[in-house]
């Protein structure tokens, strides 16, 4: 639970080392114990405002159309994390990782399979009620505004529908709306605003019961780089507040920009979690070399996996050609033999450039896979 390397100083006074014995000792000590009650008072005593312990979730479904088969997808496969009060902690996956359906069961908006979370304190599935007025959450997508009101009274509408105090309303809207940058548009109506507003007009809607943790779920997901820019901002002033946050992106530099740790999340299963200056350690022996292609063949793809010294390469399609990115502990002396499996192909740019999170990222999640494919040769 806490770093090996983290220095815990002796303490010296009578009621420092009770409280030092509180927050260092107690919390496991609770933790162990099944009630829910120590739970609770275990995470109080160790700040955290989120608590995930062995979480999992199975979809069931049935396919086929004469002969229906019971299908099961195990979408999150037991993963335990803790953020701390006042942290962005960031779930960072590529699709069907599990972030969606992780985030649906900490806002009580799916039972979990097996496993517990608790928000604050309160148990995510028997304490449902006593939880929802304290978090806020956020789902990438349009729906849940008023197209035909305007901003301001989208969220007169909906603070009068939380039961909100009116002249808690009058101080608390117009403060919102200048925090996601919508004042100079509050009264057009939600119908002419750009994806970017609408999305802002979202989180703010979120904030109006004054939410102690929020949850957003890929909010720059579909939007410009611009808008994209403002909503980063509005999450950076959120956090700037000490709001307890967990966000889930695709995007690297996000978690980067943003999170102070960030769960490295693949195929339901947590691969990393750690700070972002760590993660990047993971490739600190690496260097990255950049082609970019025209005219690359899967079978090029193959004869370059297959190089000794390569240890991944991804391929990001582009209008004209494609970029290769490979990463091997060889930089630069590596390039000449690269090209060489590249026959038939029109290389026109090589650069090769230090790793970054996204490959640490790329490493982990393929490192996984690879893993797995081994052990499934081996059986
Ligand atoms: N309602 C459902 N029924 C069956 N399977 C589902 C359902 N919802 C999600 N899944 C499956 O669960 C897995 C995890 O999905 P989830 O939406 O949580 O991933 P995600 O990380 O949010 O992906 P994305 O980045 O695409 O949003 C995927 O394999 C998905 O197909
Ligand atoms: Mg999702």
């Amino acid at each position: 639970m806490f770093c090996s390397d983290e220095f815990i100083r002796p303490p010296r006074g009578t009621i420092e080392a009770m409280s030092f014995i509180a927050r260092y000792y107690a919390p496991s000590i609770f933790m162990r114990c099944g009630c829910d009650a120590k739970r609770r008072m275990a995470n109080f005593l160790m700040n955290n405002a989120i608590q995930v312990t062995n979480l999992r979730r199975v979809y069931k479904s049935y396919v086929g159309v004469f002969r229906r088969k019971l299908k099961e997808v195990e979408a999150v496969k037991g993963i335990s994390f803790e953020v701390a009060a006042g942290e962005l902690f960031g779930i960072l996956g590529p699709n069907g990782a599990g972030k969606t359906t992780t985030v649906k069961m900490l806002t009580t908006l799916l039972l979990p399979t097996s496993g517990t979370a608790t928000i604050l304190g309160h148990d995510v599935v028997r304490d449902v009620s006593a939880l929802r007025p304290r978090i806020g959450f956020i789902f990438g997508g349009e729906r849940g505004l008023y197209w035909r009101l305007s901003g301001m009274d989208n969220l007169k509408y909906f603070s009068s529908l939380y039961q909100i105090d009116p002249a808690v309303q009058a101080k608390r809207i117009p403060y919102l709306l200048e925090l996601v940058g919508l004042k100079e548009r509050a009264n057009e109506k939600v119908e002419g605003y750009s994806r970017g507003m609408k999305q802002r007009l979202h989180i703010a809607r979120t904030l109006l019961n004054d939410p102690e943790v929020m949850f957003l779920d890929e909010p720059s997901i579909g939007l410009d780089p611009v808008a994209a820019r403002d909503i980063r901002r509005v999450v950076r002033d959120l956090r700037d507040e000490k709001k307890t946050i967990l966000l889930t992106t695709h995007y690297m530099f996000e978690a980067d920009e943003l999170c102070k740790r960030i769960a490295v999340i693949n195929k339901g299963e947590i691969v990393a979690l750690d700070t972002p200056a760590n993660l990047k350690r993971v490739v600190q022996d690496l260097s990255v070399v950049e082609l970019e292609v025209k005219m690359f063949t899967p079978d090029a793809l193959e004869r370059l996996k297959g190089l000794p010294f390569v240890d991944a390469v991804t391929v990001q399609e582009r209008e004209q050609n494609s970029l290769v990115i490979v990463q091997s502990p060889r930089g630069a002396e590596a390039v000449s033999e690269l090209l060489a499996q590249l026959n038939g192909a029109t290389v026109q740019k090589v650069t090769v450039r230090e790793p970054t999170l996204e490959d640490a990222y790329v490493r982990l999640v393929e490192g996984m896979d690879e893993t797995k494919k081994e052990g499934a040769g081996s059986k």
